[in-house]
């Protein structure tokens, strides 16, 4: 399975629980799937049958070219779209192109409940059917059980919060981070961050706001941003291929996954909510600008 390697561990889980081997292949600056690299990964190993691309950070691949991959190699596809709810590319919905997207609803999701949930997305009969059945012990109808599920139910009471009261909310909540990343683009000046942005022609939804520190500098950041009271995060510290856990796992790199290993070690995330307020927004600028 190609899986991109800056992501929630979740993603390689995904690949690894079902006995697959997660292939890593690079990312480009953005912590998006290489979508270069990942079309020679698949060139060269004709064993790789699937791959888990992820919208990190709520941008949004560039969907054409990665339905040109799935169709060219023949893949089957499960969009990574935890963090991507309401992103497109040039239109094209997140989600679109996979045979299926699976989604979450922890709370500072984008479409967060008020507790762990999540949703898979497709247009298949098929897969819905057999998603349904998964989730509540592999039940086709009241005690006949065909599959070896699980319990993963959503329940009721939050399926209803999300779809009534929460989703309808979500363009809203989406163009409020929209306007925040806007204001941080225009606003943070300083050598020692490089501020990436979203790539071109991808309508990100802004789950989180990366920036990247000057090598060797990442530490120093933190502890700079923690004393003038501002909370911060890092998406990711290690790549997925780095983590502890790996180093049981039968995984392969398909090429050095150097800028993914770049970006774990200088990426920073600024607050990146839709309450935040203008003179909070004025003041993490002012101490990314303080920082020297
Ligand atoms: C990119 C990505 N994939 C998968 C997940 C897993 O979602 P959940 O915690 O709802 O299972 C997350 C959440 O942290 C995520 O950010």
């Amino acid at each position: 399975v190609l899986v991109a390697p800056v992501s929630a561990f979740a993603t390689a889980l995904a690949a690894i629980k079902i006995g697959a081997h997660p292939v890593f292949v690079d990312c480009d600056r953005f912590g998006l799937i290489d979508l270069d690299a990942a079309h020679r990964a698949l060139a060269a190993d004709h064993s790789i049958h699937y791959a888990v691309p992820v919208h990190l950070y709520g941008h949004c691949i560039n969907m054409e070219r990665l339905a040109d991959l799935k169709q060219r190699f023949g893949l089957r596809m499960v969009e990574d779209c935890a963090q991507s709810i309401g992103a497109s590319c040039r239109g094209i919905p997140c989600g679109s192109v996979g045979d299926c997207a699976a989604t979450s609803f922890y709370p500072t999701k984008n479409l967060g409940a008020l507790g762990d949930g999540g949703a898979l997305l497709t247009n298949s009969e098929a897969l819905a059917a057999e998603a349904r059945s998964l989730r509540d012990y592999g039940q086709v109808s009241k005690y006949r059980h065909e599959h070896i599920g699980y319990n993963s139910r959503l329940d009721e009471l939050h399926a209803a919060i999300l779809d009534r009261v929460l989703l309808p909310r979500v363009q809203e909540w989406n163009t409020a981070r929209r306007s925040t990343a806007e204001k941080y683009l225009a606003g943070i000046r300083n050598p020692v961050l490089t501020l990436p942005g979203a790539p071109q022609g991808s309508g990100s939804c802004w789950h989180l706001f990366p920036l990247l520190t000057a090598p060797g500098r990442k530490a120093e950041f933190l502890a700079h941003l923690s004393a003038t009271g501002i909370c911060v995060g890092e998406h990711y510290p290690a790549a997925l291929m780095d983590q502890p856990a790996m180093a049981g796992v039968p995984y392969l790199l398909a090429d050095d996954c150097a800028t993914a290993r770049d970006l774990c070690a200088r990426e920073v995330s600024l607050p990146m909510h839709p309450y935040l307020e203008a003179d909070e927004i004025e003041r993490v600028i002012e101490a990314c600008n303080s920082f020297f």
